[in-house]
């Protein structure tokens, strides 16, 4: 069945796929529809040989500002246990391959969540994060108090989470939550060549180091590194790893299957 709240185009010549939130009536709201689709769109292309850098982005005016208020303005707790939301975030964290969030606009409360959920975030000057939730009687539940803590530190995150203020892409910028910031006609195309760039490099090497990198943040120094030279060494049982170092010393540029 066709997604109605998600577009995705997939360039096969680069590797790179890129999947539009699309419900540009409601900024992008977060329904559970588009959830759910968005979760089937990056499993599909999680396990798609042609794709091997992902870009999600929302239009010039929002990113998404967060999840569907009026979805979830009349469930009790029991329907909010019931519904599992979070399932569909869970399983978006299991993607393997690098996803770069492209925001424009708002990116508020899910949707500044979901930008944090990618691995990498490009923003265009006039993007806006945000935890506005507290302004709704409850509070970030998509993993904006860890993720952001951990992206900006305790001052800016318990800011944003206490006060629901949106920050701007300079001040993003400057807390270290994005990569990079662009005029706003430029920031798909910057993500697009990001996205390429990664999409150019061994496909298993790029999947085991955004795992390995990922592990920092839930495991101590000692674990992280022992998984970190597990997977390097594991790197070693591969083509790509013999192709990218003999073209090093032939001196011309490696050809990576992803074998
Ligand atoms: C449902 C939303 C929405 C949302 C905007 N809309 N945000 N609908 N859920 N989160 C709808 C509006 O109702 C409106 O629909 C249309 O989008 C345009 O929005 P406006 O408010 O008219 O636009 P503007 O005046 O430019 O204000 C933009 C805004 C504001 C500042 C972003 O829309 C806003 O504050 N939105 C809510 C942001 C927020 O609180 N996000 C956190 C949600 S809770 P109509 O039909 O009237 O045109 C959350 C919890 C996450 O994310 C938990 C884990 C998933």
């Amino acid at each position: 069945m066709q997604p109605e709240f998600i577009i995705v185009h997939q360039q096969v010549a680069t590797h790179v796929a890129h999947i539009q939130l699309n419900r540009p009536n409601a900024l992008n709201a977060l329904n559970l529809q588009l959830m759910t689709e968005l979760k089937t769109a990056l499993q599909t292309l999680d396990a798609d040989d042609q794709v091997r850098a992902i870009i999600i982005s929302g239009n010039e005016k929002a990113f998404a500002a967060g999840a569907d208020i009026t979805q979830m303005a009349g469930k009790s707790a029991i329907d909010m246990y019931n519904t599992d939301q979070f399932s569909t975030w869970d399983a978006i964290k299991k993607t393997k391959k690098p996803i770069i969030a492209a925001v424009s606009g708002f990116a508020l409360g899910g949707g500044c969540e979901l930008a944090m959920l990618c691995d990498m975030i490009v923003a265009s000057e006039t993007a806006r994060f945000g935890q506005p939730e507290i302004k709704l009687g409850v509070m970030p539940g998509a993993g904006g108090t860890q993720r952001l803590t951990r992206a900006v530190g305790k001052a800016l995150a318990m800011e944003m989470v206490l006060t629901g203020r949106f920050i701007t892409a300079a001040e993003a910028l400057q807390a270290g939550l994005v990569n990079r910031i662009t005029p706003v006609e430029l920031y798909l195309e910057e993500a697009i060549k990001l996205a390429k760039e990664i999409a150019g490099m061994s496909p298993l090497a790029t999947k085991m180091a955004k795992e390995a990198v990922l592990k920092a943040f839930d495991s101590s120094l000692e674990e992280g590194l022992h998984f970190e030279r597990k997977n390097f060494y594991l790197l070693f049982a591969s083509d790509d790893q013999k192709e990218g170092m003999q073209a090093f010393i032939e001196k011309r540029a490696p050809r990576f299957t992803g074998k």
